[in-house]
Formats: structure tokens, sequence, C-alpha cells
């Protein structure tokens, strides 16, 4: 019995490569600091999905078809209701989509998610939603259905930068939770069902919002120790620290954290979070010197996503955005594996009596 699975080797993938003991991440072959300098989310959407679906086309006909998703999914924004918070609003949003096992159905989740999150995000400050625009990039046109401006270069440079970097991570529970659903035939749209019913819990992707809570808590440099101490005295985590795989630092840390400083007007947020960061890792240290517990992604994601003026309680809908590559990637090679995932329990349960 294993009850994190984290000596469970459950599925052979050709998507990425998770070295935590190096703290390396290698996705389809490309180390992840490469593919977020460089890549921008369709071709990563390409990279994933090419194998998967016959009918990929090359990535300027897939960035058209994204374009025009975008479009038909906007449709679909008046139909959900009030009231929900933002990654409930992208998943009730995304369950609406048709459910199949097609290309189209992973390119109608891939284009969705920036609608649903931008509109979600208008909703909430009682402003109407902002129709997506075809021949914007996925990223600028994100950022424009937020804030109604198309993005200079840079801002959007960074959102690839972001949405490239989380697209995929080994088998991490929202994957594993999009593999299991996969693996019943249940369809795309399901398997991202599953996929973002886990990531919205605040120890996967849950955590960056609250990162940024802790930094205006803490408020100044000089109050970090205390602060950080008192945290760890009541047995709180601390978000945007620790992983199940990483024994190192998260490579993804580093990858953000040079996406947010080419950002003009962020070095002195990035000295603050620095500040911050070195206290807790050293006050981690302290408290468990037999555990390396370094910086995750989440970290850097908020520095980022801050910067990029998306407010945080978009964060984890925002991850859901780039992760969705990831998910039907992976769905996809469950469901060539062909393998039901159903794995076995041990009953500790009372047991009946033997007339
Ligand atoms: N702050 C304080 N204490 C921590 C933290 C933290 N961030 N992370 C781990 N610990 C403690 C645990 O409570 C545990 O203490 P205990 O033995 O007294 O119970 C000890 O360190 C060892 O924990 P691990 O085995 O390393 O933790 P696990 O692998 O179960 O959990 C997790 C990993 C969930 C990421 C954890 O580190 C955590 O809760 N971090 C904060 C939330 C976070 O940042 N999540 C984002 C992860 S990245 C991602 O999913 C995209």
């Amino acid at each position: 019995m294993d009850s994190g699975l984290e000596n469970v080797v459950a599925a052979e993938t050709i998507l990425s490569d998770v070295d935590g003991q190096n703290g390396r991440l290698v996705i389809r072959g490309w180390p992840v600091q490469l593919l977020a300098a460089s890549m921008a989310y369709e071709d990563a959407a390409h990279l994933l999905w090419q194998g998967f679906f016959e009918d990929l086309p090359d990535v300027a006909d897939l960035g058209a078809r994204l374009g025009a998703a975008r479009v038909e999914a906007f449709d679909l924004v008046a139909k959900i209701p009030d009231g929900l918070d933002i990654v409930r609003f992208l998943r009730t949003g995304w369950s609406l989509l048709e459910d199949d096992e097609s290309l189209n159905s992973a390119i109608r989740l891939a284009a969705a998610g920036p609608v649903f999150t931008a509109a979600a995000v208008r909703r909430e400050r009682g402003q109407a939603p902002i129709a997506p625009d075809a021949d914007l990039s996925k990223s600028a046109d994100f950022l424009k259905m937020i804030t109604g401006k198309v993005p200079g270069e840079a801002e959007a440079r960074a959102l690839d930068a972001y949405l490239v970097t989380v697209c995929d991570h080994g088998l991490n529970a929202s994957t594993f939770a999009s593999r299991v659903v996969a693996s019943t035939r249940a369809g795309l749209v399901s398997a991202a069902m599953g996929g973002i019913s886990a990531l919205k819990g605040p120890l996967h992707g849950g955590a960056p919002g609250p990162v940024l809570d802790m930094l205006d808590e803490i408020g100044i440099p000089e109050n970090a120790e205390s602060w950080i101490d008192s945290a760890l005295s009541r047995g709180e985590r601390l978000m945007g620290f620790g992983h199940r795989v990483y024994r190192v630092r998260d490579p993804r840390a580093d990858a953000l954290k040079a996406a947010v400083a080419r950002l003009p007007g962020t070095s002195g947020r990035i000295a603050f979070a620095d500040h911050i960061e070195k206290t807790v890792l050293g006050r981690l240290a302290k408290k468990y010197p037999n555990r390396t517990l370094e910086t995750n992604v989440e970290f850097s994601t908020a520095l980022l996503l801050e910067a990029l003026q998306i407010p945080r309680e978009a964060f984890t809908a925002t991850f859901a955005c780039g992760r969705i590559l990831g998910w039907t990637a992976h769905a996809r090679e469950q469901i060539a594996e062909g393998r039901l995932v159903r794995p076995r329990s041990v009953y500790t349960g009372p047991v009946p009596e033997m007339a």
C-alpha cells in the first residue's frame, strides 16, 4: 500500500520527464527553460499533440483553428450561471462543450479556456465580457479579453512563457485524474473535468493566489521572520514551497522568474519577493533539517501573473488554460494505451461475523 502513490509508476509517457533529484524538466525533448524562452502557446499545443491526432494541421493552421474556436466558445458565456468563482466558471463552461476524443474537442477546450476565464474575471467585476479576436495570438487575446486593450509584445510573450512552462509535468495529480477518466473512454472534456477538479485544490494549482496573500500580509521585509515563524508554529504550509517530486529547486520557478524580470517595472516586487523566499527557505530548512523543501513553480507564477494584472482569483483558471494541453495529450496517450485504470484497495473495515 502506498497512499500517496509516490513509488508507483502508473504510465509510460513520451510527453514529459520530471527529474526531481536534479531539478530538470524535459517536455517532448525540450528543456523547460528553452521552451519558456522560445515557444508561443500555439507551438506548445502543436508539440504536445503531435502523434496523438492524425489530423493535426501545421502550427499556423492550428493557430487559426484555435482563434476560430475562441469565437465559437464566446457564444456559450451567456449560458454560464452567476455566482461561481472563476475556476468553477471555467469548469462549468468547459462542461458545456461537446465531449468526444477528437482533435476538435482538444482545440475547443484549449481555445475556450481563456474565453471563459476572462469572461469570469469581468463578470466578477460587474463588466460585460469582451469578444475574442481570432486574429490575435492566444496569449495576446487572453489579456485583451480581460483588460480591453491589446497588450504589448512583452506582456503577451510573458503570458506565453507561463502557459508553455506549465503545459505538462509528468503524472501530477490533475494529469493522473485526467488519465483515469480518459481510460474509461468518457471523452476529452470529461478528462479535463477530472483535471481541473484536482487542480483547484490548494495543494496543487490553488497555491499562487495565497502566495500573494502571504506577501501582502508580510508587507515589509522586517516582518518576514516573525510572520513566517508564527505561520509555521501554527502548522501552516507556506504556499509556493515544497514539492512531491523535486528535491531541489523547481526548474520552472527560474524559467518564470526570468520571464518576470523581462517585464518593465517589476524589479522592486522581485527584490521583496526574493527576500521573503530566502527567509522562508531558511526557516523551512531549520524546521525540517532532514527534508529539502525548496521553491516551487507557484511562487514565481504569482509574481508573473500579478505583473500581467491578472487578478489572483483567476490564477488557478489561468494555470488550467496552460495545463489543458497536457491533460488532453495525456488523455489521448492513455486511450492509445487501451487499459482501464483500476487499482486495488486493502479492506480495513469490520468483517462480518460468521454464523
Ligand atoms: N510549508 C510548510 N511545511 C511544509 C511545506 C510548506 N510549503 N511543504 C511541506 N511541508 C512539511 C509537511 O507538512 C511535512 O511535515 P510533517 O512531516 O510535520 O507532516 C514535511 O514538510 C514533509 O512534507 P512533504 O512530504 O515534502 O510534502 P508532500 O510531498 O506531502 O507535499 C506539497 C507536497 C503538497 C506540494 C507540499 O509541499 C505543500 O503543501 N506545499 C505548499 C502548497 C504548494 O505550494 N503547492 C503547489 C505545489 S506545485 C504544483 O502543484 C503545481
